[in-house]
């Protein structure tokens, strides 16, 4: 063979490698990416809220010397999408959110590039530091809503290193003077330590006589059970009861549809139910909320009300899960009113794998509202939907809620795959259900809805109507 062939060769395969690479990395190739100029841009807009001295993360990601020993575990924990802690699949369902922490593609492959790349420092001048926060922040106001106007916080509780979980009810009051719509709610542990033991935190609405619209009747006590009221008081008491929030570990706030809200008066009361696990140190904590009012004169004309759309429509005692097996559940809700449904959060305990919940229309056809694949008991996180793209959908649309359980050791969350596991209030025991804030519409307000934004999962892009006889 000449040689002048043989360079002929590599030239060409040089080429067709250029050709395959995808155009963000073939850019990469050309200049170097590096931790200063890149990469802190991203770890501070998506990152530094939760990766800073105090904060809620295991470690500081806010310096190249902080960051540079995780190089590794950030690379696997942003490509599998695991962090920032957003885990909606984004290949159905709906697709817009007001409260999206994810990376884009691109910030994605600028993270892997770096790592792919030695993790470099680059030019320190490059480095632009973002002030770190000093305390507890209200993921509300980090991402843009401002502070809450009324914070109110729970009589604390001091958990021992070693204990059975505990339910912690105290009372406390809403020092409202007049009645007041809020607009958004936000619950968080009220310090660093207590986030270990606090599991979840409801905060219930004991209602002043004035305010009974505040309790839901449009689907409480209407599920579709096959083993009948045992199941349905306990969907009854859920549901019915109203509440001004259920927060859970890594759950963020409830921020409700434009126009819509929960209305507070005075002398009302929050009845707390908050859950507490030992976690091995003495650690004094509890919860409060805070809730951001509509300003006076503003206020909106219709509710949001709290469901729990169940995934055991047989009822809790069926929730039966084998030592070292993956189960699945599913629930069945109908809908009485046409409903706005405005965000998604699925509800597990330890052994949760994975929700998906599906509205089944009235003439049979069938659309996944939301689904959840690697579900992380670490983070209950709430996907608020985008206003627009919140689904509407007509009384009588069952909500299908699938729930699957990883009782192997493959999920890491396990804390023992040789035991059987069925429903409880424990962290041990398992449950099901899907959080959705909802608004119910009249047949007037559902059809000027649907006229808007089109019925159903459209993500606020009406489809177009049938153009066939234009054509023609
Ligand atoms: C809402 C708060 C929050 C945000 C935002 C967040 N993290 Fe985290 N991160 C945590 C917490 C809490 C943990 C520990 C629990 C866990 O692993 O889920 C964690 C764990 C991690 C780990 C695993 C550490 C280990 O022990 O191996 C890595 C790596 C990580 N985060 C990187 C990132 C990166 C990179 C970003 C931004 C692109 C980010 N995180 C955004 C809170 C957050």
């Amino acid at each position: 063979m000449m040689p002048g062939s043989k360079l002929h060769l590599g030239t060409a395969l040089a080429v067709g490698a250029f050709l395959t690479l995808p155009g963000a990395a073939f850019a990469q190739q050309a200049k170097q990416v590096t931790f200063t100029k890149d990469v802190s841009p991203i770890l501070q807009a998506k990152c530094q809220s939760c990766h800073e001295p105090g904060s809620i993360g295991p470690m500081s990601l806010v310096t190249y010397q902080d960051a540079r020993p995780w190089a590794r575990s950030i690379k696997q924990r942003v490509e599998s999408r695991q962090m920032p802690p957003w885990h909606i699949d984004r290949s159905v369902g709906v697709t817009k959110f007001k409260n999206d922490m994810s990376l884009t593609d691109e910030q994605v492959a600028t993270i892997v590039a770096w790592v792919d790349g030695g993790a470099l420092e680059g030019n320190p001048a490059d480095f632009k530091a973002k002030p770190v926060a000093k305390d507890l922040f209200w993921m509300g106001e980090r991402d843009g809503y401002g502070p809450p106007d009324l914070v109110i916080k729970a009589p604390e509780y001091t958990m021992p290193a070693v204990s059975q979980d505990q339910w912690w009810r105290p009372v406390s009051d809403i020092p409202v003077t007049e009645p007041r719509w809020v607009r958004m709610v936000e619950i968080r542990p009220t310090n660093l330590q207590s986030r270990k033991i606090l599991h979840h935190s409801i905060a219930y609405h004991i209602l002043s006589p004035e305010n009974a619209a505040a309790v839901n009747t449009g689907i409480g006590g209407r599920q579709v059970s096959v083993s009948g009221s045992a199941a349905q008081a306990a969907a009854d008491l859920v549901n019915r009861r109203p509440q001004l929030m259920e927060w859970a570990i890594g759950k963020g706030y409830d921020r409700y549809l434009e126009g819509t809200g929960k209305m507070i008066m005075p002398g009302e009361k929050i009845s707390w139910d908050q859950h507490i696990h030992a976690a091995g140190e003495a650690i004094t904590g509890g919860s409060e909320i805070g809730l951001w009012l509509y300003p006076k004169g503003q206020e909106p004309k219709k509710r949001s009300y709290l469901v729990a759309f169940t995934g055991l429509k047989n009822g809790t005692a069926a929730l039966d899960i084998p030592p070292n097996s993956v189960a699945a559940t599913e629930g069945f809700t109908v809908l009485r009113e046409n409903t706005i449904i405005t965000n998604f959060q699925p509800h597990f305990h330890l052994r949760g794998k994975a929700m998906q919940v599906e509205a089944i229309f009235p003439d049979g056809r069938t659309q996944v509202v939301s689904y959840v694949k690697d579900f992380n008991f670490n983070w209950m996180t709430n996907y608020i939907y985008a206003d627009d793209a919140a689904p509407v959908f007509p009384k009588g649309t069952i909500i299908h809620v699938s729930a699957y359980y990883d009782n192997t050791k493959a999920n890491k969350s396990n804390p023992d795959p040789d035991q059987w596991v069925g429903y409880g209030d424990r962290t041990v025991d398992e449950m099901a259900h899907a959080w959705m804030n909802v608004v119910y519409l009249t047949d007037e307000e559902y059809k000027e809805r649907v006229a808007k934004f089109g019925e159903g999962v459209t993500n606020g892009v009406k489809p177009q109507a049938n153009t066939q006889q234009q054509q023609q």
